[in-house]
């Protein structure tokens, strides 16, 4: 017994320099996470977080979780988002609000790489063409000015302050071409696109958005 124990010892402490602790807390933080989204937020997001068209999006949408940053997700959780059906959640505090983030996370598929999308160039190019475009091809899911759900659609409320304020260009650019599986929001990139929108199209239509809360 003395001697397997010798034996055992070294390899019980590298198990747990080599993270087998954090991996333990990790999977505490998850379990909390999906208790606090069960009580808070499955009501509207549904079970394993897949939304449901015209009431509330998909959080566990592979494409979703690869491009939003944490400050992005745990943000709209403290916030909610005004004039939507999103209610704020500050009561909840960071800690809360960061297990329902490690729980929605554990749904990821795809890489993260919200840095790199939120750190490219800010959209340039011409609102008008940007409206023609939204009005012709947007304004049926989101609204006619990007006002969400109450507009009737099946889109998210593009238009509002609560989404604009908390999203890059970047973040924005991306939806927009490579759209959001499983959901309504297909690409609009390539010949497999909706439309098959150009970058400058593309961008002409982030500069529009971003008019609207001016
Ligand atoms: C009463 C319904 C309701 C509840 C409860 C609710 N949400 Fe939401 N949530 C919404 C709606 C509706 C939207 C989309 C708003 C819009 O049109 O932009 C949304 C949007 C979001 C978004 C942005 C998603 C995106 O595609 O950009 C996040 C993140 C989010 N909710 C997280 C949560 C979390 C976490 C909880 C629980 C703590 C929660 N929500 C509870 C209705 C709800
Ligand atoms: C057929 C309906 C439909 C059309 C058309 C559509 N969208 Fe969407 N869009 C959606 C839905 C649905 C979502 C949210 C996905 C979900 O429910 O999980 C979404 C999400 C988005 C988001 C992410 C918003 C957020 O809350 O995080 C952006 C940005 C967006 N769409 C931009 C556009 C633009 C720009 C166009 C026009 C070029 C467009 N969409 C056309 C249905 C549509």
């Amino acid at each position: 017994m003395k001697k397997l124990h010798r034996h055992l010892y070294p390899i019980i402490v590298l198990c747990s320099l080599s993270g087998g602790v954090s991996l333990a807390q990790d999977a505490a933080k998850i379990e909390l996470g999906s208790q606090l989204y069960a009580q808070n937020c499955v009501f509207c997001h549904q079970a394993d977080a897949i939304g449901k068209p015209g009431f509330a999006p998909s959080l566990s949408n592979p494409e979703f979780l690869s491009i939003a940053s944490d400050k992005f997700i745990l943000g709209t959780i403290r916030d909610g988002r005004p004039g939507t059906g999103m209610p704020p959640f500050a009561h909840l505090g960071r800690d809360q609000g960061r297990a329902i983030l490690a729980y929605l996370r554990s749904f990821s598929k795809l890489p993260h790489r919200a840095k790199e999308v939120d750190a490219e160039p800010d959209a340039h190019g011409d609102p008008r063409l940007g409206q023609q475009w939204f009005e012709y091809i947007c304004s049926t899911c989101h609204g006619p000015e990007g006002d969400g759900y109450a507009a009737g659609g099946t889109g998210t409320a593009i238009g509002k302050v609560g989404t604009l304020n908390k999203v890059s260009d970047g973040f924005l650019r991306v939806t927009i071409k490579e759209g959001r599986s499983n959901t309504r929001m297909l690409g609009f990139s390539g010949p497999a696109g909706l439309a098959n929108l150009s970058d400058q199209e593309i961008d002409d239509i982030i500069v529009y958005l971003r008019t609207l809360t001016k």
